[in-house]
């Protein structure tokens, strides 16, 4: 072959190549463009946002949460009155009934322990219910009651 033909065929071929691969990225780009034009309603950011959010979202989690309601059930009677009741038994805030005053716990104790049980699981005037504490449960408050009316010197039942 002709060095010269050779050149000629060579610059045709670029030449096709390049607009070929302009042809195409020219099409690209329009079709993008439309289908921007189409597609997308008018964004906030917020679905850009969301979506960026959700890919780098953490594949798992870890958690130091301890479960809860079994801790509360094991605690003893005393554990729950020095915990809660304590802050108004010990010394007669709002006027509730002092631990060890048996004068003021007798008449109280009269009604009968599950009578006692109730009204401090519900409330009663300005005893809130379960001492402010919804996380304990009716045997945490028997026996804290139990250890509150031992500790003024009234026998309650055994638990
Ligand atoms: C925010 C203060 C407060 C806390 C905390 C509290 N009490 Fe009371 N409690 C009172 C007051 C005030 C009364 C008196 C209510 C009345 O008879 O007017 C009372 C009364 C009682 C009574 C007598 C109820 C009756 O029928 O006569 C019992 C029993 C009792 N509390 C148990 C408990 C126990 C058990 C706890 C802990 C779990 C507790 N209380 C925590 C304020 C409190």
């Amino acid at each position: 072959m002709n060095p010269q033909v050779d050149k000629s065929v060579i610059t045709t071929t670029v030449t096709l190549v390049a607009a070929l691969v302009l042809l195409a990225v020219v099409l690209f780009m329009a079709a993008a463009l439309v289908g921007v034009v189409d597609n997308v309603a008018p964004d906030d950011g917020s679905r850009k946002q969301s979506a960026v959010l959700e890919r780098i979202k953490p594949v798992a989690r870890v958690s130091f949460e301890q479960p809860k309601p079994v801790v509360a059930v094991q605690l003893s009677g005393k554990q729950v009155y020095d915990k809660v009741c304590a802050a108004c038994h010990a010394a007669g805030t709002l006027g509730a009934p002092k631990t060890g005053d048996k004068a003021q716990w007798e008449p109280r104790f009269a009604q009968g322990l599950d009578t006692l049980v109730t009204h401090a699981t519900n409330g009663i005037r300005a005893m809130p219910a379960k001492g402010g504490d919804p996380s304990l449960t009716e045997a945490n408050i028997k026996d804290s009651i139990v250890y509150l009316l031992e500790e003024t010197g009234i026998k309650a039942e055994a638990k």
